[in-house]
């Protein structure tokens, strides 16, 4: 016999009935996690999708919490930071969240991409999906450029300085459009201030949206799978997945699991080497910006670092520029690059896994090259990588609908 309501459980149901006349609750629980249903094979690769999003939280609750005592301006910008380091409670640790949190932030991202080469994410009907992620990278870019503007550090100038004139470069318009960018003729106060805004206010909400777009565009097909199968292609009699399982509670305990591991390391880098050795935040912006001293090595945080090596192996400025903006260009045509018949690595055959392989090893590879002087030994190996680089895009297009590929089992395979 079915136990009787009680008082509290029949009152909780009758709030619900109240406010799901007024707001969608219950069935978007029910169609977005509950009664959504997920491949049941979700692996390592699928933790960092959301771990991004528990990141961009962070970023944006720290943000906050920086910008209550952060002065956007020329004359108190890194006295500030520092006042934010020393004297505000707690504040090493806001200022370690953010800082720390935007290099986690580019690993999981790049982890999350990476994921795509490796299973066909990417593919149909998925396209839009990878194309809001690749908006997402670009926003995400260009908030981590101006965010490191901020602290107003030896590095955040002489960056900002190196990256805003190559839009020099650009035949006629290139002095008009770096005076533009700066707000001035030189990268001063005007510049700080833009960048400020730029960095708390518009990219954050470009990026919130971007990242509803995404989730939306995920919700619409469903996700990918390591095996690359559509699980909507095999229903049981009630129209559920045979090869699904409720996001709810299935995937949110899993993510769960996740970020609890993801807070392990996070907190261990965060109390214990939150410079990463010059990595996360790089020694000369511990020096107050000085226009009139240039630091002996310029380069951009690590996470940029694949593309300025791209940069730096061509000679000529303008042709290295448009290379550099072509590596990440391209990625926005990966859905149509790759022609190959299967989506999953799983089922593609060697030649595949080794352009894969070289492909990620270039990427690295460029980013190590990109942090060093620039010998030319350096500048060489750079040109090799480059080439590797662009030769995988290449590489797939004309060889992926040829390459041999493995029969796809009809069901998810454990
Ligand atoms: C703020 C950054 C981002 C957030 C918060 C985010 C969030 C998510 C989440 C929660 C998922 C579902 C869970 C998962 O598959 O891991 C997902 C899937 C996906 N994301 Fe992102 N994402 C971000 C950036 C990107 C970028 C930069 C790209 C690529 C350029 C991208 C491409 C994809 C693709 C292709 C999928 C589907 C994967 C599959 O079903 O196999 N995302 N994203």
């Amino acid at each position: 016999m079915a136990k009787p309501a009680s008082s509290f459980s029949k009152s909780s149901h009758a709030f619900m009935a109240w406010i799901d006349k007024r707001l969608p609750v219950s069935s978007f629980w029910q169609a977005h996690m509950a009664g959504y249903y997920a491949p049941k094979n979700f692996n390592f690769w699928y933790y960092m999708g959301s771990l991004a999003l528990f990141v961009l939280v962070i970023q944006i609750l720290s943000g906050i919490f920086l910008t209550m005592h952060y002065k956007p301006s020329a004359e108190e910008a890194f006295a500030s930071v520092e006042y934010i380091m020393r004297d505000v409670e707690w504040g090493w640790l806001i200022r370690y969240l953010h800082s720390t949190g935007a290099s986690f932030f580019f690993i999981l991202v790049y982890l999350h991409m990476f994921r795509s080469f490796l299973y066909g994410s990417h593919r149909a009907p998925r396209e839009l999906l990878w194309i809001f992620g690749m908006l997402i990278y670009l926003a995400l870019m260009a908030e981590a450029f101006m965010g490191y503007v901020l602290p107003w550090g030896q590095m955040s100038y002489w960056g900002a300085q190196v990256i805003i004139n190559l839009f020099g470069a650009i035949a006629s318009i290139g002095e008009p459009l770096t005076e533009w960018i700066r707000g001035d003729y030189f990268i001063s106060d005007a510049t700080l201030n833009r960048f400020f805004a730029l960095h708390v206010i518009a990219l954050p909400i470009a990026l919130l949206g971007l990242v509803l777009l995404h989730l939306v565009a995920l919700h619409e097909n469903g996700s990918n799978n390591p095996d690359g199968i559509e699980i909507k292609a095999n229903k049981d009699e009630n129209g559920i997945p045979k090869d699904g399982i409720a996001f709810h509670p299935y995937y949110t305990v899993k993510d769960i699991f996740g970020v609890s591991m993801f807070l392990l390391i996070f907190a261990f880098v965060i109390f214990f080497w939150p410079e990463a050795g010059g990595l996360f935040l790089e020694h000369d912006n511990f020096l107050p910006a000085n226009p009139l001293v240039t630091p002996e090595h310029i380069k951009p945080v690590w996470y940029f670092t694949p593309y300025y090596a791209i940069l730096k192996a061509v000679p000529d400025k303008l042709m290295g520029v448009i290379l550099m903006f072509a590596a990440v260009g391209i990625l926005f045509f990966l859905p149509w690059l790759d022609r190959s018949p299967v989506k999953s690595v799983r089922y593609k055959g060697m030649w595949y896994k080794i352009m894969l392989a070289l492909f990620a090893i270039a990427f690295v590879r460029l980013g190590m090259l990109g942090m060093s002087e620039g010998t030319p030994a350096q500048t060489i190996e750079m040109r090799v990588w480059t080439f590797v680089y662009f030769g995988f895009f290449v590489l797939l297009f004309f060889l992926s609908p040829r390459l041999k590929t493995k029969p796809v089992p009809e069901r998810l395979t454990h």
